[in-house]
């Protein structure tokens, strides 16, 4: 390996290990309050999960799944489905694990894991790509969204769904609301990415995969469906 490649390598995993401590930090307290509190401004969730069409042995992932609310549901809906979860703070999983086993749900797997560097295969011992990966309320947290969203096709079967849900740019709603929202997200390093549409458009329009995108509630939030061609 040449210097510039060793450089990389350094400082990839300088970036990996800050992104783990960063959200073990933010998570260590929250954890406990985490799905009470989020219950009442996550919106779009249940949507989602609504919408999915999932099928008997369905591989369905979800990358930043925090307490694992959302892969409850789906077990319970779906106990023939085998759901997967990655996270990158252990504290919340360690949280997520208490809470599935105490919904006795049995077909879920939970992995410690960067959305932008899991492979389904390495992480989760996998010899085939996911059916459905879904983001809800992460994308928002993830500064490599982008790659984040690479990898996720790229551990996509041909034919497989990419969800996200997440906070829009509530252009819809009055401007005090707005400037307070944004204040109040920033302090728990959340943002609504400006060129995340944008780049939505380029990946529907590339041929790559299709895209549907629909703003909830007046713009507070989005749900994107994208299904790899
Ligand atoms: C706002 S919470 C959403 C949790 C859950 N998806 C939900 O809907 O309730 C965001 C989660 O993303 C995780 N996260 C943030 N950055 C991540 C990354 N780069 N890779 C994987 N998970 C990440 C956080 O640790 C946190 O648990």
């Amino acid at each position: 390996m040449n210097n510039g490649e060793t450089d990389f390598q350094g400082s990839k995993i300088k970036d990996q290990s800050s992104a783990f401590d960063a959200m073990d930090r933010m998570y260590r307290l929250q954890r406990y309050f985490y799905d009470v509190t989020r219950k009442f401004y996550l919106l779009g969730r249940d949507q989602l999960l609504r919408e999915m069409d999932v099928r008997p042995g369905d591989r369905i992932l979800e990358a930043g799944c925090g307490t694992a609310r959302n892969l409850i549901v789906l077990g319970k809906r779906c106990p023939d489905a085998r759901l997967f979860g990655l996270d990158a703070s252990s504290a919340m999983l360690e949280t997520a694990r208490a809470k599935v086993e105490a919904a006795g749900v049995e077909n879920i797997v939970l992995k410690t894991a960067l959305a932008d560097d899991f492979k389904y295969g390495d992480t989760f011992g996998l010899s085939e790509p996911f059916d459905k990966i879904f983001f809800s309320y992460s994308i928002s947290m993830i500064p490599p969204w982008r790659v984040s969203i690479e990898n996720a096709l790229a551990n996509l079967k041909p034919g497989g769904e990419l969800f996200i849900v997440d906070f829009y740019d509530q252009a819809d709603l009055p401007k005090p609301f707005q400037r307070l929202l944004k204040w109040w997200l920033s302090k728990f390093h959340v943002q609504f990415w400006a060129d995340l549409m944008p780049y939505l458009d380029e990946l529907g329009r590339s041929g790559s995969a299709s895209l549907e995108v629909r703003p909830l509630f007046r713009r507070y939030s989005f749900l994107a469906r994208l299904k790899k061609l």
